[in-house]
C-alpha cells in the first residue's frame, strides 16, 4: 500500500536567530528537505522578521531547500531580491496581490518554485483559478504574524476542498499548513489532505529539536493515497 508521507518542514522563525545556520544544519542531519523562513515587514503582519540578506546567509552555509513565506505588503517588489539571495520557493499571500496571476508568472520566470497563502478570514476558493499555475497552496491554521499560536481546526475543511479540486483537475500541487502544527494537530492536517505541515515551536521549542522534528515526521506516516513528491527541486 503506498503511503502519504506529508513532510514536515521546520520553520526557522522558532529558531535561536544567534545560531541559525547550526539550527538549520541539525534539522536537515535529522532527514527535513526543507526549512522555512517567515518574512515580515511590520504592515501586512504586526511583526518584523528577516529580509533577503538572511536568505543569503543560509544559502551560503547550508543546501537545504528554502521555502519563504512572505508575509509583506507589496511582495512583487521583493521577488526578485529573495530569489538571488537563493530562495527555491516563494510563498505571497493572496490578501497581499492585486493580481496574484502576474505575480505568480514572474516567481515562475525567476526559476523558483510558487505558493500562494490564505489567511484564515479568507476562503480557499481563491485559490482555484491559480492552481493550474503555483506549485504550492499555503492555508495558514493560525492568524500570521507568530509563532507559538493555537492551531485553528476549522482550517481543515480548506485543506479537504482543496485536495478535492487538486485531484479532480489532476494538478500537481502540494498543500501546505502553518500555523499550530504538533503531535496533536500534525496527524489531523494530514488526514485532511496536508502534503506538507510548517512547524516553528514544535521543532525548535523543544530541548531536542533533532528528535522532535523526527517524533512529528513519523506522526504522519500514513498508510492512505499516494505521497506527492515534495521539495520540487529546481537545482
Ligand atoms: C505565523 C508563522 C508561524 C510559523 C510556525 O505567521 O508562519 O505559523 O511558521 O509557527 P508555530 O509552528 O510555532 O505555530
Amino acid at each position: 500500500m503506498t503511503r502519504h508521507r506529508p513532510h514536515i518542514v521546520p520553520s526557522v522563525l522558532s529558531a535561536d536567530f544567534g545560531n541559525l545556520v547550526h539550527d538549520v544544519r541539525t534539522v536537515q542531519r535529522a532527514g527535513a528537505k526543507s526549512v522555512q523562513i517567515d518574512v515580515m515587514d511590520g504592515h501586512f503582519v504586526p511583526n518584523i522578521t528577516v529580509g533577503p540578506i538572511v536568505v543569503a546567509a543560509l544559502r551560503k552555509q547550508t543546501s537545504i531547500f528554502l521555502d519563504v513565506h512572505l508575509m509583506i505588503e507589496k511582495p512583487w517588489k521583493y521577488l526578485d531580491a529573495f530569489a538571488k539571495a537563493g530562495a527555491d520557493l516563494l510563498t505571497v499571500h493572496w490578501e497581499a496581490c492585486p493580481r496574484p496571476r502576474q505575480v505568480v508568472r514572474h516567481i515562475k520566470n525567476l526559476g523558483l518554485k510558487a505558493g500562494v497563502a490564505i489567511r484564515p478570514k479568507t476562503s480557499e476558493r481563491v485559490l482555484f483559478s491559480l492552481l493550474p499555475e503555483i506549485d504550492l497552496a499555503l492555508v495558514m491554521t493560525v492568524e500570521p504574524g507568530f509563532g507559538g499560536q493555537a492551531f485553528m481546526p476549522r482550517m481543515l475543511s480548506k485543506v479537504q476542498a482543496l485536495k478535492r479540486r487538486i485531484r479532480l483537475q489532476g494538478h500537481p500541487c502540494e498543500i501546505q499548513v502553518d500555523g499550530g502544527i504538533n503531535l496533536k494537530t500534525a496527524p489531523l492536517a494530514a488526514e485532511a489532505g496536508a502534503t506538507s505541515l510548517v512547524a516553528g515551536s514544535a521543532v525548535y521549542g523543544a530541548p531536542d529539536a533533532a528528535e522532535a522534528f523526527k517524533k512529528l515526521q513519523r506522526s504522519v506516516d500514513l498508510p492512505v493515497d499516494a505521497q506527492v513528491e515534495y521539495p520540487l527541486k529546481l537545482r
